[in-house]
């Protein structure tokens, strides 16, 4: 081992201060300052596909909920927990008018009224007085959309100009998987962290250019000429790159309340609009998990989540080593740790969107908890589809 000598201890990790994390910003629970402002918004909690005569678990903002759809074709999302005596509708069997509870048989419907309860006299004569907590749902884009807020405040949900308008021969495609969680379904680190990720430009050429080998493609590469501006829904980063051919390339990316990652395909197929819309779905505080939708002219083909260039592999055949070798988003983000100690960051110049995300989301839990409106929520049934300013060009 090669000699080295201490000149000086300054820096030293003994002295260095336990770390911690925001929690206003990061915690989804029920009462607490980010779970109430996302509760103010419809979230995916599933493809279409998902709700069945098959009940599936679905953990959603740290709640546990059971997702079906009864025989008539109406989608139900309730608690796990039967407010009978407790244990997972998982277990229930799915029937005409709702699901049944496996331990004693009580029924529920979509909207958690009791139907049935085959132990008591009459089949429950007071089975009106309870119910088993709901939420409602939607479906609209292949999704499945929960609104888990107060009641009164229900917004509409809203529809957005890139998935309703096709170009010639597009159409609407639908995934839970994504390109930044490398693969995975769910990813095990606060939600935030990939958000961040979104209006974090300069990542693109370091990541996934110089560090891992080119993961996308060699114009993204370069590392680019950067604004950040504030827009009615979010943080719009605008990246600015010259062209091998001389040819100004200008792609914006932008984060959109409630958790939209809003962001052109980094292979760079073609110009124009977005895409594709992604959700970043807080499961709980330390898992989440991505619903996309987009245009496509291929089923299957929406999301670069190919094989690793290098290893011709998909992330999840990837090894360790390989992964360790070669990282990608879920390497960086998971590597943040569950959720990242805010306290030991040291942000810079190149962290400016990360700033403006965190200071509008400030604003936002402060809109909320002085009994506003957040932005991004609307109570109009005749809303136009939102339009995203995202987008790749060749600009003159
Ligand atoms: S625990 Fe569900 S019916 Fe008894
Ligand atoms: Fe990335």
């Amino acid at each position: 081992m090669a000699e080295q000598t201490q000149l000086s201890f300054e820096g030293n990790a003994y002295r260095a201060k336990p770390g911690s994390y925001n929690a206003a910003l990061t915690e989804v629970g029920r009462g607490t300052p980010m779970g109430e402002l996302l509760r103010r918004y419809w979230h995916p909690v599933g493809l279409v596909e998902h709700a069945t005569q098959t009940p599936r678990e679905v953990r959603m903002l740290g709640e546990d909920l059971v997702l079906f759809r009864d025989k008539k074709g109406r989608v139900g999302l309730v608690h796990a927990r039967c407010c009978h005596r407790g244990t997972t509708l998982y277990y229930g069997r799915v029937e005409d008018d709702g699901i049944r509870c496996c331990y004693h048989g009580w029924l529920f419907d979509f909207e958690g009224r009791c139907l049935d309860q085959p132990c008591e006299p009459g089949g429950g004569q007071n089975r009106d007085r309870i119910r088993q907590p709901w939420y409602p749902v939607k479906e609209q884009y292949g999704l499945i959309f929960a609104y888990m807020g107060p009641p009164e405040k229900i917004p509409v949900l809203p529809r957005y100009d890139c998935l309703e308008v096709m170009d010639e021969g597009e159409f609407l495609d639908t995934d839970d998987t994504s390109i930044g969680s490398g693969g995975a379904v769910v990813v095990p680190c606060n939600w935030l962290q990939h958000w961040e990720n979104v209006v974090d430009p300069f990542h693109v050429p370091i990541l996934h250019g110089t560090f891992s080998g080119t993961q996308f493609t060699p114009t993204m590469n370069m590392m680019p000429a950067v604004k950040f501006e504030y827009s009615s829904l979010g943080v719009k980063v605008v990246s600015d790159r010259v062209l091998p051919d001389g040819r100004k390339f200008k792609r914006v990316t932008e984060v959109c309340m409630p958790t939209l990652r809003v962001v052109p395909n980094p292979l760079v197929g073609k110009f124009g609009r977005v895409e594709t819309i992604g959700w970043t779905v807080p499961i709980d505080d330390t898992h989440y998990r991505i619903y996309t939708a987009g245009r496509v002219t291929q089923k299957g083909v929406m999301l670069p989540r190919g094989k690793d260039a290098a290893t011709v592999k998909s992330w999840g055949e990837m090894s360790a080593g390989e992964r360790r070798a070669r990282p990608n988003d879920y390497e960086a983000q998971v590597g943040q740790g569950p959720i990242t100690l805010h306290s030991e960051e040291h942000l810079a110049s190149s962290d400016q969107g990360i700033g403006m995300l965190r200071r509008m989301l400030s604003r936002e839990l402060q809109a909320v908890a002085e009994g506003r409106d957040p932005i991004g929520v609307s109570f109009e049934e005749s809303a136009a589809p939102i339009v995203f300013e995202a987008g790749q060009h060749i600009v003159e």
